[in-house]
Formats: structure tokens, sequence, C-alpha cells
């Protein structure tokens, strides 16, 4: 079975990849953390067939189940709802050895592994991402928590799963935005670290949209390695896990445009028709490119193989209204009046390559969101 070792200095586990791994849940589980009971905590929004599986094969291995779903959004990935994790796992008296598996997409596991990472001063925790981001992204690199209404994930931890179960099979049942949103994430991972797996992107696309299921497999595989591969050299973030930021810093800003749509009130959900957060980075991702193109930091080539690609992913490359640059800058916490207003940004020289650059010019951000805003002889 193609597994991924994680490797950190006080923590080793693997990343087990298989089609189908969903039946054999149970055994995963016993491998790193046997004992009588066990906690699944799942996500609502999981196809009934995916949450019996998992819990059958729990069952089978010999767990008696503690059963707890939530549902999930960005306002319930809550401490409200890590309490009634709580309060479920105290109820059924799970102790320190008792794993919680924690089963769904990102929502579900960063605030069930924080749930893990502090009942009992931590438990053992198994991952069972099952979205494209959860998968390649949320469940690699150890960060768990919760959104407050100050700001979203600012109530968290660094906690080490024992292991990470993927079943590419359950992203059958994905909605096909969700697939693609999770596709902007491989697609930032190819861009950031590996010239081959963008051209892998370029040839598969389609077969990984279309959910071939070796196609969704290798996709899966190969971004874990890249994420555990940036992870590992950095675990807790000081300077190459920048790198995964890249088309975050403009996606952070529309993200934050558009939940002013919202009330305001950070750690909600945005509106019912705006970006995705996978939109927003490959908006973001082509803003960055186009800047990195115009300062002469990147040839233009690149920036030629990036677009057409997020559009077969079926992601957006421009966008869909006139930009708000006012609020844009003012998200990003730039003034462009102030002459030494500047921002730290990862931008691209290669494909497979990113840097980061600490003094752009607040005049040169402001450019890259004209230019997203299209009228440069393309449209969406
Ligand atoms: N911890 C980290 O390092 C990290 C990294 C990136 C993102 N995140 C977090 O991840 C979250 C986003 O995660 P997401 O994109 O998975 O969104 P999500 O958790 O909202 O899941 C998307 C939707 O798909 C449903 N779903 C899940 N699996 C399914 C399946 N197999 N079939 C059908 N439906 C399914 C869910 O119920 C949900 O409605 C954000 O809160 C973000 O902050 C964390
Ligand atoms: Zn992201």
């Amino acid at each position: 079975m193609p597994t991924v070792p994680i490797e950190l200095p006080h923590h080793r586990y693997e990343v087990a990849i298989e089609a189908g791994l969903l039946s054999r849940l149970g055994q995963q589980v016993r491998e790193v953390a046997p004992h009588g009971c066990a906690a699944l905590l799942r996500d609502a929004g999981l196809p009934a067939a995916h949450a019996a599986a998992a819990h059958e094969a729990l069952e089978r291995e010999g767990y008696a189940v503690t059963d707890g779903v939530f549902a999930t959004s960005e306002r319930l990935k809550s401490l409200d709802t890590v309490r009634s994790m709580y309060e479920l796992l105290l109820g059924d008296r799970l102790e320190r050895r008792s794993p919680v598996v924690a089963l769904g997409g990102g929502i579900l596991t960063d605030t069930a592994g924080f749930a893990a990472a502090t009942y009992l001063r931590g438990v053992p925790l198994v991952m069972v991402p099952t979205t494209l981001l959860a998968m390649v992204d949320a469940s690699v690199g150890g960060k768990v928590g919760v959104n407050v209404p100050e700001g979203k994930n600012l109530i968290g931890a660094f906690y080490q799963p024992m292991r990470v179960v993927i079943d590419p099979q359950v992203l059958t049942t994905l909605p096909t935005r969700e697939l693609r949103c999770g596709l902007a994430e491989c697609i930032k991972h190819a861009m950031i670290r590996d010239a081959a797996r963008f051209e892998w992107l370029e040839n598969n696309v389609e077969a990984v949209l279309a959910l071939e299921p070796a196609a969704l497999t290798e996709l899966v595989r190969w971004n874990v390695q890249i994420k555990a591969q940036v992870v590992m050299a950095d675990e807790k973030e000081a300077g190459e896990r920048a790198h995964l930021n890249f088309g975050h810093t403009f996606a952070h800003a529309i993200e934050a445009v558009q939940g002013q749509g919202d009330g305001g009130e950070a750690g909600g959900d945005a509106p019912a028709d705006s970006y995705h957060h996978g939109e927003a980075v490959a908006l973001g991702m082509v803003a960055a490119t186009r800047l990195a193109v115009s300062e002469g930091l990147v040839d233009r080539s690149v920036l030629d193989r990036l677009v057409p690609l997020l559009k077969r992913a079926g992601l957006p490359t421009y966008l869909s209204h006139p930009p708000a640059v006012d609020a844009l800058m003012a998200a990003m916490a730039l003034d462009k009046k102030v002459a030494d207003s500047r921002i730290r940004l990862v931008l691209p020289t290669a494909v497979g390559a990113v840097e980061v650059f600490g003094e752009m010019r607040a005049q040169v951000i402001e450019q890259a969101w004209r230019e997203l805003g299209g009228g440069v002889g393309e449209s969406m």
C-alpha cells in the first residue's frame, strides 16, 4: 500500500493512501492505538455510506464505538462544537488511550483534532480526511483548531496524529466545486515545488475531474508528499513553510472583503455567491504570478501555463466583479499613499519554484489587483 512517512524530530507517523481503505479503517487504527473503545467524530455532511463503512470497520476490529455526528460550517468550527465533543467523550468515559477518529472535511478534522489534542491533555488521533483539500492540506502538518468571532483559526494547537488514513474513493461523492477547490491547492503545491508534477497536472487534470481512481490516488499521494516535505523541513513555520502561502495573501484579502457582506463577523461563513477558498487561491496565484512577471522576476511563459491549467480545472482566473482595490489593499494592511507601505509576498521564479520577497511596494500590488479585474485581453 502506498504510504507517505512523516518524520518529525519527536514523532513519526504514516499517511496510508489506498482506494477502498475505509473498509479497513479498524486495522489501521488498531496498528497505532489498540484499545477497547474508540470515538468516531464525523462530519454530518458526509454521505451515510462512508460513515457506515467507517463505523463497521471499527466495530469489526473490536472497538466499542462512541459515535458523534457534527454539522460543519465555518461558524460551527467553534469552541461550542469542541465542548459538545468533550461532553460526548466524557459521557462515555473515553480514556487516555482511547483513539479519536476524525472523519470528514477540513472543518471536521480541524475541530475534532483540537478536541483530541486537549481532551485529557491529548489522546491518540487518527485523521480520516474525506475532501481533497483535507487530504492534501488540512490533515498533513499537525495544525488543528477552531474559529472565534475575532478571526479564523485563532485558537488551536500543533498536534500530530498517530496516522492519517486516506481512501481516495470517497472523493467520488464530493461536490465538483469542492473537488476543484482542492485542486487549486494541488496546483499550488506543483507551482511551489515540482515542475514535473505541474506537467502531470497538465496531462491529467481531466482524468482527475472524471474521478478516475488511479489518477485520484496518484494525485493525493504526490500532494501529501509535497506538503509533508515542506512541513518536515519546517514544522512550526518559520521559513520554508511560508511557501505554502503562495497565492494566499491575495486570497485572504478577497475572502476578507467578500466576508464583509456577511455582517463583517470574522469566523463566519461567506455569502452564498462568494468565492470559496480554493477559488480565491486560484485568483491569488494568478495575481502573484502576474506581479512577478511585471516585476521581471519570472518568465511570462509561467503565467501562460498557470492560467490555462486553472481554467481547465474549472477555477477562476479573473475577478468576476471589478475589484474593490481600496478595500483589498486595506485588507492587506497596505496604504498606497504611504510611500514605504510594503508587504512580504511569496512569488514564483519558475514553474516549481517560489521565493519570499520581503519588500513589494503598495503601487505594484495595486496594479496586480487592477489586472486581476480583467481588461487585459482575456475574460474568465
Ligand atoms: N489544519 C490545516 O493545516 C488546514 C489547512 C487548510 C485548510 N484547513 C481548514 O479546512 C477547512 C476547509 O476544509 P474543506 O475544504 O474540506 O471543507 P469542509 O470541511 O467544509 O467540507 C466541504 C463539504 O464537503 C462535505 N463532505 C466532506 N467529505 C465529503 C465526501 N466525501 N462526499 C461528499 N461530501 C463531503 C462536508 O460535509 C462539507 O459540506 C477550513 O476550515 C480551513 O481552515 C486547515
Ligand atoms: Zn489554502
